[in-house]
C-alpha cells in the first residue's frame, strides 16, 4: 500500500515535469517527431472496431459493462471515434509496448504515453456537463473513476501524459512495469463529478476522437495564428503561411499537403470559437464554406476564377516555402473567419488523423471593385495586393496584371542597359563596392520599380494613405495605360526600398532618396515608413524586410 502511495507521488511529479516539457513543444507548433525516424504508417496496427460498452436487461433499460474483458483495444497513433449520450461510457484499453517507442524515446527508464482527444461536435452542448477522460494502469477505474486521473475536454480539446516505469526481468529483457493503460470516457455533471442519468439531455451526444500514443500528440494546438492575410478585394483573399520567419524546418522538403484552411461565414465561426476552437476535428466537421483540403498546389494560377474555390500556391523564399491561400469566389462586404490547420508526420507520410490547430483569423472583403486583388507576376514577383481596377480590363484580372507588368518591365528595361554599363561585375577591387554586387542593384531597383509603377490601392481611410483622383496617379503610364475605374486611396511604398536602391546601385545612377528633415513633402508625397505597431499596412514593402526603417 505504502508502495503504490509512492509511485503515486513519483507519478504526479514526472507528470507535472512532463507537461511542462511538452507544452513547450506545442508552443513552438511543431510536433514532438519532427525530423525524427518514428511515424511509420505502414507498420501501425489498424483499429479494431469497437464493439458496445452497453447491455440492456429484460426491461430494457441500459447499463455500463464494466469488464474491462470486452472493451475495445486502443492501436498506437490510431484515434477512436466514438459517440456517448448521457449516462453512457466508453472503456477501453492501450496496451503498453516497450519496442515500439525504441526508435525516439529510447525507453532507459521509463515510457511516456501521450493522450490526445478533439470533441468533434459543432452544435452546442451543455454548459453544466464535461466529457471526462480517466486513465490508470489499474483496472478498478472502470468501477471507482477517483483511483485514476481524470481529464476534460476544453475548447474541444484533451491532452496528457502518464509515464510507466520499466523494469528488467530475470532474462534481462526491459519490459514495461505496466502492461495496460485502462481508459474510461464518460460525460458528467462539471459540478458534481458525477455520471449523468440516461434521462438528462436527450438527444445530445458528445462525438470525440481519442488517441494514445508512446511517441506524440496525435492532436495538438497552437496559441499563435501562423496565417496572415495579404489583402482581400470585392471577391477573393490572399493568405500566407509561417507569419514568423525564423523557423527551425528545412523547407527543400515542404509537403503542400500540410496545411489546410477551413474558411467560415463569421456566424458559423462563433459556435466554433465559443467550444471547440482547439479542436482540427470540430473544424473539419463544421459547417465551413470552403476548405484548401484535398487541393493540390499548382503554377497554373487562375487569377480569375469566379466560383468558391481556395487555389494553393507555393514560392520559395530565401530561406522558407511559403504557402498561399488564394481565396475566390467570395461575396463583397462580408466578414470571413478561416482556421488553419498542419497535419503531424513526416514529409510524404503525413498521417490524415490528427493534426494541428492554429489560432483562427478574420478577415472582409471589399465593398466594390475599386482595387482589384492581384498575384504571382511574373516580372513583380512579389506583388500580392490590390491594385487600382482598370476601367480597360474591367472583370479580367489576368489582363489587369499583364497592363502593370507591361509598364515594370519597360521601365526597368532603361536601367538594365544603364547598369550593363557599370563595372560592377568586375574583380573586386575594381567594384563600386566590396560589400554589394550588379545583382543586389537589379533587385533592389527591380522592387522600387515595381512599387512605383503597381500602385497598392485600398479604399480604406488613414493618414498614411494618399488620395488618388483616377485621373490623376502616381505616374502618367497609369493615367494613360491603366486608367483606374475609380479614386482610390495609394497605400505608399516604404522608403526602405528607396533606401535599398540609394545602398545597393553604383554612385553613378545619382539615386537619392527625399530627406526627412530636410524635404517632408517630397517624402511623404512619395513613400512612407514602416510601422509594425499598426494593425494595418502603413507602407508598401517588397523584398528584403530586414532592414526596415521604423518611424
Ligand atoms: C456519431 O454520430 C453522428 C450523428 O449520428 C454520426 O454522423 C457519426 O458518424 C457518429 N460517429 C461515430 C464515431 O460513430
Ligand atoms: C489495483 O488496485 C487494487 C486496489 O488498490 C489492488 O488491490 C490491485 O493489486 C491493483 N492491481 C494492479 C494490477 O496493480
Ligand atoms: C527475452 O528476450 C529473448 C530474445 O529477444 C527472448 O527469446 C525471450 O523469450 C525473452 N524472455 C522473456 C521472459 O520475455
Ligand atoms: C449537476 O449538479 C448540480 C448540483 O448538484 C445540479 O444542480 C444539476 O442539475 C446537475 N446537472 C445535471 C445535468 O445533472
Ligand atoms: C534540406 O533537405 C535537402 C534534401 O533532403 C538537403 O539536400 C539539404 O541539405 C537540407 N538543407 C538543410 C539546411 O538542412
Ligand atoms: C448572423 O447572426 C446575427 C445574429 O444572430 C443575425 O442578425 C445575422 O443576420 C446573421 N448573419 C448571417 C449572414 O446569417
Ligand atoms: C536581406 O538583407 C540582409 C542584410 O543586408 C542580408 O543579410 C540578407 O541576406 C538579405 N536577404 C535576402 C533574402 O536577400
Ligand atoms: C536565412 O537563414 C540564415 C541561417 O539560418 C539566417 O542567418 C538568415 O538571417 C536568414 N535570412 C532571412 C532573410 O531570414
Ligand atoms: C454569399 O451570399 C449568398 C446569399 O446570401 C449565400 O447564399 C452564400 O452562401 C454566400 N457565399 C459566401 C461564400 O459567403
Ligand atoms: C513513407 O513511408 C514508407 C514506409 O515506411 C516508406 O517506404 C517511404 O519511403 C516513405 N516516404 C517518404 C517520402 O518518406
Ligand atoms: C480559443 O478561445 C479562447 C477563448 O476565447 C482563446 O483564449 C484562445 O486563444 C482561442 N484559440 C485557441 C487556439 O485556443
Ligand atoms: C481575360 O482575357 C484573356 C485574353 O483576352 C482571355 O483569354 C480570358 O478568357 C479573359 N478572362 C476572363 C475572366 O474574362
Amino acid at each position: 500500500m505504502l508502495l503504490v502511495q509512492l509511485l503515486l507521488v513519483v507519478f504526479t511529479f514526472l507528470r507535472l515535469s512532463y507537461t511542462w516539457e511538452y507544452n513547450e513543444h506545442i508552443k513552438h507548433g511543431s510536433s514532438l517527431m519532427d525530423g525524427r525516424d518514428i511515424f511509420d504508417p505502414l507498420i501501425m496496427p489498424n483499429y479494431v472496431k469497437r464493439e458496445t460498452n452497453h447491455i440492456y436487461d429484460e426491461e430494457g433499460q441500459m447499463h455500463i459493462q464494466n469488464s474491462i474483458i470486452d472493451s475495445d483495444n486502443i492501436a498506437e497513433w490510431t484515434p477512436i471515434a466514438s459517440n456517448l449520450t448521457a449516462g453512457q461510457k466508453d472503456l477501453y484499453v492501450f496496451t503498453v509496448n516497450t519496442g515500439s517507442t525504441s526508435n525516439g524515446f529510447s525507453p532507459t527508464y521509463e515510457i511516456l504515453i501521450f493522450l490526445s482527444g478533439n470533441l468533434c461536435n459543432v452544435q452546442d452542448l451543455p454548459e453544466d456537463v464535461e466529457l471526462y477522460v480517466t486513465y490508470a494502469f489499474n483496472d478498478t477505474i472502470t468501477e471507482d473513476p477517483s483511483s485514476g486521473i481524470s481529464v476534460s475536454f476544453s475548447y474541444g480539446y484533451l491532452e496528457s501524459l502518464t509515464v510507466s516505469p520499466i523494469q528488467t526481468d530475470t532474462s534481462s529483457n526491459i519490459t514495461s512495469l505496466y502492461s495496460y493503460l485502462y481508459v474510461a470516457v464518460e460525460p458528467r455533471n462539471k459540478t458534481t463529478g458525477q455520471s449523468l442519468s440516461t434521462d438528462d439531455y436527450p438527444g445530445t451526444r458528445w462525438e470525440y476522437h481519442l488517441s494514445i500514443s508512446e511517441n506524440d500528440l496525435v492532436y495538438q494546438w497552437d496559441y499563435r495564428t501562423w496565417l496572415d492575410i495579404l489583402d482581400t478585394d470585392e471577391n477573393s483573399a490572399l493568405l500566407i503561411t509561417g507569419a514568423e520567419s525564423n523557423v527551425a524546418y528545412n523547407f527543400t522538403i515542404h509537403d503542400t499537403s500540410i496545411y489546410d484552411i477551413y474558411v467560415y461565414s463569421y456566424n458559423d465561426s462563433l459556435i466554433i470559437d465559443g467550444q471547440f476552437n482547439r479542436s482540427v476535428c470540430a473544424i473539419k466537421n463544421g459547417n465551413y464554406l470552403v476548405s484548401s483540403n484535398g487541393n493540390v498546389a499548382s503554377s497554373d494560377i487562375q487569377l480569375d476564377k469566379k466560383d468558391l474555390f481556395v487555389q494553393k500556391i507555393v514560392k520559395d523564399g530565401a530561406n522558407s516555402t511559403n504557402e498561399y491561400f488564394y481565396v475566390t469566389g467570395l461575396n463583397h462586404s462580408t466578414s470571413y473567419v478561416a482556421y488553419l490547420t498542419k497535419k503531424i508526420g513526416k514529409s510524404g507520410n503525413l498521417s490524415d488523423v490528427g493534426g494541428i490547430i492554429f489560432e483562427h483569423v478574420s478577415f472582409q472583403t471589399k465593398d466594390d471593385n475599386t482595387c482589384s486583388l492581384i498575384h504571382s507576376l511574373g516580372f513583380c514577383s512579389d506583388v500580392a495586393y490590390s491594385v487600382p481596377t482598370s476601367s480597360l480590363y474591367l472583370g479580367n484580372k489576368t489582363l489587369l496584371a499583364e497592363a502593370y507588368e507591361n509598364i515594370s518591365r519597360s521601365l526597368y528595361a532603361n536601367f538594365s542597359k544603364a547598369l550593363q554599363l557599370i563595372p560592377c561585375d568586375t574583380e573586386s577591387d575594381a567594384r563600386y563596392s566590396p560589400l554589394r554586387t550588379c545583382d543586389d542593384c537589379a533587385e533592389s531597383y527591380r522592387n522600387w520599380i515595381c512599387s512605383v509603377s503597381i500602385p497598392r490601392c485600398t479604399t480604406g481611410t488613414s493618414s498614411y494613405y494618399m488620395f488618388r483622383n483616377k485621373n490623376e496617379n502616381r505616374n502618367s503610364y497609369i493615367d494613360d495605360n491603366i486608367k483606374p475605374l475609380r479614386n482610390y486611396f495609394e497605400i505608399l511604398p516604404c522608403i526602405d526600398m528607396c533606401y535599398a536602391i540609394v545602398r545597393d546601385c553604383p554612385s553613378d545612377f545619382g539615386f537619392s532618396c527625399p530627406d526627412v528633415d530636410t524635404t517632408p513633402d517630397l517624402l511623404f508625397n512619395s513613400y512612407n515608413f514602416y510601422n509594425g505597431n499598426r494593425d494595418f499596412v502603413s507602407c508598401n514593402l517588397m523584398g528584403n524586410d530586414t532592414e526596415t526603417v521604423n518611424f
